[in-house]
């Protein structure tokens, strides 16, 4: 065994817990910001049905778990199980990062600051004042609705096609006058967006989204999907035949989170830029799974 193989054997763990989680990239990405940073680090991926979480995580603990990502669908479940939360995680009510701490789970999520940051260094886009549709209202669209609003859009309208979703979130933000949620048929009759963004799962279920009309584009509007490889493919080709301006799949806010995870974890921030190439280059293949 070289002295490399007995760091990574001795060194502390690090997972990603969902259900499905074979998919997931976040091993592949975050060995390859060890390898970058010379941090040694396992980190795998564990399948767990949401009822045997809390007993699986413990375990993980007892083990010499240190720090893990969490998945669909346990990102509220990892919020209920931890000892503390930090601001993002409270305002979004899910957690995707958890830090083990003397006192137990330290929870954030990551998921927003990611997105923006993908956005903003990487897409070139100014979110600033930008008119903002948000289309879903689970638990991704309640990740990133934090991070959108600190980053200085302007009004942001939520729209689900179970209203009281979007009611729950338009409150949870607790921003009444700039934050409006409405129901998914009434897409039609809110005016244009500078930026769309959809949060939805419809492409990974068997139901499709409602076609969305032109109008809902302002002339320079940028449209994101959340999702990357093929379950980013029907919004991102109703964007192309709009003509977007701009149009981002999730990739880049998946690496970006995990740089955001990675930091809280090591204390560094990786550069991100190798990597998402590494992943852009095989992007067509991939099914969004973190
Ligand atoms: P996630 O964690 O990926 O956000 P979720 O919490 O189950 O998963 O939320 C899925 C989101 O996609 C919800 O906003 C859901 O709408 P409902 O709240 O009405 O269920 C939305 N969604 C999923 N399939 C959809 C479809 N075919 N049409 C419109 N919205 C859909």
């Amino acid at each position: 065994m070289s002295p490399a193989d007995a760091d990574a054997h001795a060194a502390p763990d690090y997972a990603v817990f969902g259900q499905p989680v074979a998919h997931s990239l976040s091993p592949a990405i975050h060995a390859a910001f060890g390898r970058q940073q010379s941090i040694p680090l396992r980190y795998t991926a564990i399948d767990v049905d949401p009822d045997a979480f809390a007993t699986k995580l413990a375990r993980f603990a007892d083990g010499g778990g240190r720090g893990a990502n969490v998945t669909l669908p346990l990102k509220e479940a990892a919020a209920a199980l931890c000892a503390s939360l930090g601001e993002n995680a409270q305002r979004a009510g899910t957690v995707n990062t958890l830090v083990r701490r003397v006192d137990g789970w330290h929870g954030e999520n990551t998921d927003g600051r990611g997105l923006v940051r993908d956005l903003d260094h990487r897409a070139g886009l100014d979110l600033r004042a930008r008119r903002t549709l948000l289309i879903g209202a689970g638990g991704a669209a309640r990740g990133v609705a934090p991070a959108l609003l600190d980053a200085g859009i302007a009004d942001l309208y939520v729209v689900n096609r179970t209203g009281a979703r979007a009611d729950a979130l338009a409150d949870a933000l607790g921003e009444p006058g700039r934050v409006h949620p409405r129901y998914l048929e009434d897409i039609a009759h809110l005016g244009e967006f500078d930026l769309v963004i959809n949060a939805t799962s419809a492409a990974r279920t068997s139901a499709a989204l409602p076609t969305l009309p032109r109008s809902l584009l302002a002339p320079r509007a940028a449209v994101v999907d959340l999702n990357y490889g093929e379950a980013a493919v029907p919004f991102l080709a109703w964007a192309r035949s709009v003509g977007a301006h701009d149009i981002v799949d999730g990739l880049g806010m998946l690496v970006e989170q995990a740089a955001e995870s990675f930091a809280l974890w090591h204390g560094v921030r990786p550069d991100t830029d190798p990597v998402y190439a590494e992943l852009r280059a095989r992007a067509a293949l991939l099914v969004t799974a973190d």
